[in-house]
């Protein structure tokens, strides 16, 4: 596992950038398929990802994406929903191509059978090249909350109440905030080739120390970082500050 720590969360977020525009560049041209993480987390790495391909040519032509998750009763369209999400930040900002940037739909009406198309849909696409991921206060990767199989597939989960409350912040109420999501699986996240966290602030050291230093369990699901043989997290001081 590789890790970086940078005093703010700026700079960490160009090292999040720097590996998304290696992969890119490396495969000069052909394609790449990349995993993509919604929240706060990784804005500023979309966005100076953006300035590149506006500034320095980076293209994202032979990019497909595959999301991590999407919140259950949301359509593509509702405000808060993460198809909408990658749209805002990323994709209208960049020459993606919208037809090949895939989210599991939310407005379906049979959950686990989407997950179960969406699961599918990765491996028939290849699979992934590089995860970016973000990290719960919980330890969750994608919507993996703790207890999650670290073998499991693309599923309908449930969030806990910790997950729907620093989630609230992007809805008009803390009810509003769906109660399930269909999520990568932590097994279909180790299929990657490359996985890459960030984190930053304080209220993700816990997260951080336990990723890092704990031991690999589903109490800590981001801890299925340890058993990957490409892993790169990058944090910030404040979330570095329970590292040992
Ligand atoms: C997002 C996702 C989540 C977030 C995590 C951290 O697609 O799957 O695991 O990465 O909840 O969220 P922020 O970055 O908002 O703190």
């Amino acid at each position: 596992m590789e890790i970086y720590i940078r005093p703010h969360a700026d700079d960490a977020s160009k090292i999040v950038a720097d590996h998304i525009e290696a992969v890119i560049r490396e495969a000069n041209g052909g394609p790449v398929t990349l995993g993509l993480a919604t929240g706060s987390s990784p804005i500023a790495a979309y966005d100076e990802l953006a300035r590149r391909h506006r500034e320095e040519g980076l293209s994202f032509a032979e990019v497909t994406v595959f999301m991590l998750d999407e919140y259950v009763g949301l359509s593509p369209e509702h405000p808060q929903s993460y198809a909408r999400f990658i749209r805002e930040h990323l994709v209208e900002k960049v020459d993606l191509d919208p037809k090949k940037v895939f989210c599991p739909r939310g407005d379906t009406g049979d959950p686990a059978l989407e997950a179960a198309r969406y699961d599918a849909a990765i491996k028939d696409a290849g699979g992934v090249d590089l995860q970016l991921l973000g990290v719960g206060a919980t330890g969750h990767i994608g919507f993996n909350e703790p207890g999650t199989s670290l073998a499991s597939r693309t599923h309908l989960v449930t969030l806990t109440p910790k997950t729907i409350a620093d989630n609230a912040r992007f809805f008009e109420s803390k009810d509003d905030v769906p109660v399930h999501a269909i999520s990568q699986g932590v097994g279909t996240i180790r299929e990657a080739k490359k996985l890459l966290l960030i984190a930053t602030g304080e209220n993700k050291a816990e997260a951080i120390r336990q990723t890092i230093e704990g031991g690999v369990s589903a109490r800590w699901t981001s801890t299925a970082l340890q058993l990957h043989e490409d892993a790169t997290i990058v944090v910030d001081s404040a979330a570095a500050s329970k590292l040992d």
